[in-house]
């Protein structure tokens, strides 16, 4: 029996993959988690702010009468190359290390930025690139029409740029989900990561003011994932990882069955450390063996819905059957 499976095209030995996060920025935990039987590991996003942040730190601290104006481009452009540069070592160095895929992750926010530094990123020599495009509506002025126009205007453009397999993790909040990412699947993109987890927002009651809900997933948020690639694995023209939520050997089983590529994880990681990669690997070996299969392709999608099949009957009857008992 074996577990290997492609990502991205990319040849790998297990569908377990761990997702973008601060464990995957760290070269030591690279390797535990290549050893424990991670099929590919994402690198922790370069985030745009973190160098905008970086170019404003290093002006700040020259003399005010320091006449940057001038050389503003070129202080800028120093600054970003010296950020960047810490993390493609990073990547250099796992490429060096590690046998399996190693993705680079990339969230911007200006057009341009995700064009330079996207770049940059094929020239460190990841093998693949998440594109981090977890765009939420939160403004009124922003209809569904300017977030379809921003997502092909990068994807497109960069498609032109980069040749590496492309990725884009989006978030859970679409209008049209299943039509938006029908369309993304077009877009010659390589894979989808489905879902990105928002930072939720809390609020201190003692000291009124906001905060931040835990950013660690809970078990239960593995449903709405689960719903979503059951939906579309076999309506999309391109792979789905499936993230968020997943906790145990069971639910990577759960997301192959319903016809994910890959499954990525994260809070799992965290809550039992990296070399728990090593029990989800284990588990999903154990579970093929009981069931009596050799491949993972012998069940993969085993229970999504059928390329032609229209889910929201499927999920009207589902619903009629839980809660009017027909
Ligand atoms: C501490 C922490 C850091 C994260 N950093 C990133 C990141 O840099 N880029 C990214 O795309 N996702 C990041 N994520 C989101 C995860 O990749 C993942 O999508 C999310 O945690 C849901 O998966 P899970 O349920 O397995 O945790 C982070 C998550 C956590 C908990």
């Amino acid at each position: 029996m074996d577990t290997n499976t492609k990502y991205l095209g990319l040849e790998i030995k297990s569908p377990i993959i761990a997702g973008s996060c601060g464990l995957t920025n760290d070269i030591s935990k690279l390797e535990q988690l290549e050893a424990a039987g991670a099929g590919a590991v994402i690198i922790k996003s370069v985030f745009e702010e973190q160098i905008i942040y970086d170019i404003k730190r290093n002006l700040s601290m020259m003399a005010p009468t320091d006449n940057y104006g001038m050389s503003y481009e070129y202080i800028a452009s120093h600054v970003a190359d010296d950020s960047l540069g810490k993390h493609f070592e990073l990547i250099k160095e796992a490429k060096k290390r590690l046998h399996i895929p190693v993705v680079g992750s990339i969230n911007c926010y200006s057009f341009e930025n995700w064009m330079t530094y996207t770049q940059r990123f094929q020239d460190a020599g990841c093998d693949a690139l998440e594109l981090n495009m977890a765009i939420l509506p939160y403004e009124t002025t922003l209809s569904c029409e300017d977030v379809d126009r921003l997502f092909s205007d990068i994807i497109n453009t960069l498609r032109k740029s980069v040749s590496i397999p492309i990725s884009i993790k989006v978030s859970q909040n679409f209008t049209d989900m299943a039509n938006f990412m029908q369309r993304l699947s077009w877009m010659n993109v390589n894979g989808i990561t489905m879902f990105n987890k928002a930072l939720n927002v809390d609020v201190d009651t003692d000291k009124m003011e906001l905060t931040h809900a835990p950013s660690l997933s809970s078990p239960d948020e593995i449903y709405n994932t689960l719903r979503w690639v059951a939906i579309l694995s076999k309506k999309l023209r391109c792979d789905i990882s499936a993230s968020t939520g997943v906790h145990t050997a069971d639910d990577v089983v759960k997301m192959l069955l319903a016809g994910a590529g890959t499954v990525q994880v994260v809070s799992c990681l965290y809550k039992n450390g990296v070399e728990y990669m090593r029990t989800l690997n284990d588990g999903l070996r154990d579970w093929m063996n009981k069931k009596g299969y050799e491949s993972i392709e012998q069940f993969r999608g085993k229970l999504a819905a059928k390329a032609n099949e229209q889910s929201s009957m499927l999920y009207r009857t589902q619903f009629m059957k839980h809660f009017a008992q027909i």
